[in-house]
């Protein structure tokens, strides 16, 4: 069974075709990011536009590329929310409309949970193990930080989550403090990387007794070392952004096994815009070693926004729904 999938949450316009919610025979992604730079953040005016421009061409890229006609395609699904509302409006009423004109189905996805699904797909080449369920998923994107236990495709049962800003939102937000850019996760990974450790050390909260999260925290302090610090001789930008990166990532890979650990769970799917960063990748991998957990990370080109994730878990919830 074919699926297309479509994904407009944020500033990205994309369509995939993914077969049996596993082989991804297209997976085409158009960002309007770099006119977002500017402003330090994503400007919802443009995102949609854009997204309205060219969603008809995004689409029949998809086709494209898959080499298929659309009487090919079973199923249609959209990401139905989290996300900027008229971003969102312009891929539902896009699939709606062409779900109406060809009478094929259409499925809602949430954004969140299709993050983590990015683990279970493959492209043609590939020959790698997939995760099976029940797992523990940690979502980090530049929205969202949460922890669930997954039992079925249809069942997300959250455990923990940030009462405050996103692991992405606080890496956007201190790249913005240390005038790294934007987005601000790679640039702080490429400052970082810069050197191999440092005696500098910020610390995120804790929150001992649950498996939340909180960041503005770390962000205030990086705020306040800036300001004491920067143009003095003590003040290596490197150091800012490793010893950043180091607290939130520590934090965010000894909670996804704490709730490993809670739930009994062997399986650990990670999935969002910060599941590529390195340092966090690397936390998880050793950790899992050590409490004999299998981690799985999507490739780095479904860790951020792609439709190839809708398309993935839109075939999921319609096969739940036929049992
Ligand atoms: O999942 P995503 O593409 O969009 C949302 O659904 O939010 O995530 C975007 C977020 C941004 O905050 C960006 O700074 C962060 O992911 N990000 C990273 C890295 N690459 C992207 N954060 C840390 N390290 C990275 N390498
Ligand atoms: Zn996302």
């Amino acid at each position: 069974m074919n699926i297309l999938g479509i994904e407009t949450s944020c500033d990205e316009t994309a369509a995939a075709i993914v077969q049996d919610g596993q082989l991804i025979h297209s997976n085409i992604v158009v960002s309007s990011l770099k006119e977002h730079e500017k402003y330090g953040g994503i400007i919802p005016e443009i995102a949609s536009r854009r997204q309205l421009e060219c969603i008809q061409a995004v689409v029949e890229q998809a086709l494209e590329k898959a080499k298929m006609d659309f009487d090919k395609i079973d199923a249609i699904a959209v990401t139905s929310h989290p996300g900027l509302i008229g971003s969102l409006l312009v891929g539902l009423s896009f699939s709606r409309a062409l779900s109406y004109r060809t009478n094929k189905k259409l499925i809602e996805v949430d954004h969140i949970r299709a993050h983590l699904y990015a683990n279970f797909l493959r492209f043609p080449d590939e020959d790698k193990a997939l995760p099976s369920l029940p797992a523990i998923g940690l979502v980090v994107s530049g929205g969202h930080t949460s922890l669930y236990h997954i039992t079925r495709f249809d069942q997300f049962d959250l455990l923990g989550q940030t009462r405050d800003d996103a692991a992405g939102e606080a890496f956007d937000k201190v790249a913005r403090i240390l005038n790294l850019g934007y987005p601000g996760g790679p640039a702080i990974q490429k400052t970082a990387q810069k050197i191999k450790n440092t005696d500098l050390q910020f610390t995120s909260a804790q929150l001992p007794a649950t498996l939340d999260f909180s960041f503005s925290g770390i962000k205030t302090a990086v705020l306040y070392h800036h300001r004491d610090y920067k143009g003095t001789s003590s003040y290596p930008v490197e150091e800012v952004a490793f010893a950043f990166q180091d607290s939130v990532t520590k934090v965010l890979a000894e909670k996804s096994i704490k709730a490993c650990r809670q739930k009994n769970c062997k399986t650990l799917l990670v999935g969002g815009g910060v599941a590529a960063n390195t340092s966090l990748r690397q936390k998880l991998i050793d950790l899992g070693q050590k409490n004999n957990i299998d981690v799985f990370f999507p490739p780095m080109s479904l860790c951020l926004d792609n439709a190839a994730m809708i398309a993935g878990l839109g075939y999921q919830i319609l096969n739940q729904s036929k049992k």
